[in-house]
């Protein structure tokens, strides 16, 4: 029995590399038991190889199974000060830069953003910023939330939390930007005009283009090396030149593809992307 379910184990993971590039060879033997026992059991399969079976058909699977193994923690203004550290360095010059142009959008893509926290974040940012300057509510603001688990984007788009899940909002930005109702707090109507959000696996190409900014917060600690590089490949194609991508503060830029990128705030994880050409190749 042990055995089966190691072989079934090597087997799951194998498939998600071909099929998906998802390698999980990282992750810790338990947690990916439990995870692969509680799709073996939702699925209605009798054991492990026989969720093999089901796996190597049934895309729809691969993404559960993908989610299953994908933690969805997140929360507003998660680790504050990098928010701040964002607001001050890219979104406020980013802000009075696009202001300044006619017809301008500004373009945040958020990547992996789970059931919607961070998202939400930083489109309270980009509001509080854009009331300090005149004639900030003219700007065009799309933030784009990705993620590939389909059940924490239906939280994002509902856009409603519990009283327990908006506790780091401070008090002002809560009363201004939310709505309580019987049922928790509602992200406001204009919050929500600026944000989108859209299933897509970050190791497919680019879903978005001419990114001014993309954030991409505790998801790259999933991934082994090679498809690390693949991320950083495809959010450099995502930027506009000159754009610029955060990561989470564990998380860094390795290898290679550390040279599409220069340091605008290292301790923040803040890059932006190289106008070198050299270094694209
Ligand atoms: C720990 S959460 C991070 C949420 C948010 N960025 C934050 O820092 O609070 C990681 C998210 O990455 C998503 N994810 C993992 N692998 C992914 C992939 N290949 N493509 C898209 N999203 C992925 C997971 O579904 C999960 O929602």
């Amino acid at each position: 029995m042990q055995a089966d379910e190691e072989k079934s184990y090597d087997l799951i993971r194998r498939h998600l590399l071909k099929a998906r590039g998802f390698d999980i060879s990282g992750y810790s033997r338990s947690f990916l038991g439990r995870a692969v026992r509680k799709r073996v059991g939702r699925s209605g399969c009798r054991h492990a190889m026989e969720y093999v079976a089901l796996l190597r058909k049934s895309e729809d699977e691969i993404n559960e199974l993908i989610a299953a193994l994908s933690v969805n923690v997140t929360d507003f203004f998660r680790d504050s000060g990098a928010f701040e550290a964002l607001t001050e360095q890219v979104i406020a010059p980013l802000a009075s830069l696009k202001i300044g142009l006619c017809w301008s959008t500004l373009r945040i893509w958020s990547a992996g953003c789970a059931t919607g926290q961070e998202t939400y974040t930083i489109a309270i940012c980009v509001a509080e910023e854009l009331k300090k300057i005149e004639q900030g509510g003219d700007l065009v603001v799309r933030i784009q939330g990705t993620d590939l688990s389909r059940a924490a984007l239906n939280v994002a788009e509902r856009g409603m939390y519990s009283e327990a899940q908006v506790k780091a909002i401070p008090k002002d930005i809560l009363s201004e930007h939310f709505i309580k109702d019987d049922s928790g707090y509602q992200v406001s109507p204009g919050i929500r005009r600026m944000t989108r959000f859209s299933q897509s696996n970050l190791l497919d190409s680019p879903s978005q283009k001419f990114v001014d900014l993309i954030v991409c917060r505790n998801v790259v600690i999933y991934f082994s090396r090679p498809m690390h590089d693949v991320l950083v490949r495809n959010f450099h194609t995502a930027l506009r030149p000159g754009g610029c991508l955060m990561l989470g503060r564990t998380e860094t830029l390795m290898g290679p593809p550390r040279r599409l990128f220069e340091a605008v705030d290292h301790e923040n994880r803040i890059f932006r992307k190289s106008d070198d050409e050299h270094a694209v190749s």
